[in-house]
């Protein structure tokens, strides 16, 4: 059988006091580098390109991108070409995450603001693949079909550990909200919680991916915490999540779990969760990222732990 990834429940005066249950199941320890969503979301992607004896991927990614980094260390170890386009700067190559994708094989094409924007025009990724004509072209943040069926087994773990009535997850590309909905069916309120500003565009991307939108009524996304923006947070917002983080022992950083976990801190407090619930929160992973956000001065290194250096290379 595989393994499942912890489900840990969390104990905090604030919980009982609302008379609420609260676990994180923790996809950020299913590995030391492909860890959170992006196992969930690489695992058919790689199998897929194996299985069709392809020579590579091709993904899409900013300079800091938690997809990247993954993907170059999954790649490697599958003995499959990574191939990045890279929203940005030559000059970012290197920062800590580029520095790895690198190390580990990523050849990187960095491009402007335009021409990243063209990532789901189809003429231009017909002309991607007629490019790399042996390779598997997967979308930004991994968010495809076959992402969707990695991110299922989540929810399958789920039914094996407990009983709960709300889950609770980051959105940066929709795709592992998508992949939540589609494999629950309907049995849990699933909240997602939008990291970015652009709301429309998310629920137009959870809907593209669903195809059947209509079949799964029980979702929506929360979208007054995204702090201002992509990778955008407060002083106060970020000094907030590293106290939870010290209090529970469990690490957060302040683009994805970090932002989930402030809106639900205060949908609590608003009285959005009825007593008696069990309210599970997904840790997506993604604790790489703190480090470039050390590098770019936004955090203290003397307050964040750095990630944990790859285990394995
Ligand atoms: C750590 C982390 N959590 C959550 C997300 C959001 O997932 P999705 O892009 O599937 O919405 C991402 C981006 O992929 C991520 O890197």
């Amino acid at each position: 059988m595989q393994k499942l990834s912890p489900l840990q429940p969390i104990t905090h005066p604030l919980f009982a006091h609302y008379q609420v249950k609260v676990s994180i199941k923790r996809d950020d320890q299913i590995h030391p580098i492909i860890s959170g969503n992006k196992w969930r979301k690489l695992y058919y992607n790689l199998a897929h390109a194996k299985t069709k004896q392809l020579k590579g991927i091709v993904s899409f990614g900013g300079c800091y991108s938690n997809h990247l980094h993954a993907l170059a260390y999954a790649c490697q170890q599958q003995q499959l070409e990574a191939i990045a386009i890279v929203r940005g700067e030559h000059t970012s190559q290197n920062n800590y995450t580029l520095t790895w994708a690198k190390h580990w094989g990523m050849k990187l094409n960095f491009v402007d603001r335009k021409t990243y924007k063209l990532r789901q025009n189809l003429n231009y990724l017909d002309a991607l693949q007629r490019q790399y004509p042996d390779h598997l072209i997967v979308p930004e943040g991994g968010s495809n079909q076959l992402a969707l069926q990695g991110v299922g087994r989540v929810v399958e773990e789920l039914e094996q550990q407990c009983t709960y009535n709300s889950l609770l997850v980051p959105v940066g590309s929709g795709g592992t909200l998508a992949g939540l909905i589609k494999q629950d069916n309907n049995r849990h309120d699933i909240l997602g919680i939008a990291v970015l500003k652009q709301s429309d565009y998310l629920l137009n991307e959870v809907n593209t991916l669903l195809t059947n939108e209509k079949a799964y009524p029980r979702w929506r996304i929360e979208n007054s915490y995204h702090g201002g923006g992509y990778a955008k947070f407060t002083a106060k917002d970020a000094n907030k999540i590293l106290a939870f983080s010290k209090e529970t022992g469990i690490p957060f950083e302040p683009i994805y779990s970090g932002k989930m976990l402030l809106a639900f801190l205060d949908l609590l407090t608003k009285g959005y969760f009825t007593t008696n619930q069990h309210i599970v929160l997904l840790h997506t992973g993604g604790l790489q990222g703190l480090a470039g956000l050390i590098e770019q001065g936004k955090l203290s290194a003397n307050e964040w732990a750095l990630p944990p250096a790859p285990l394995v290379w």
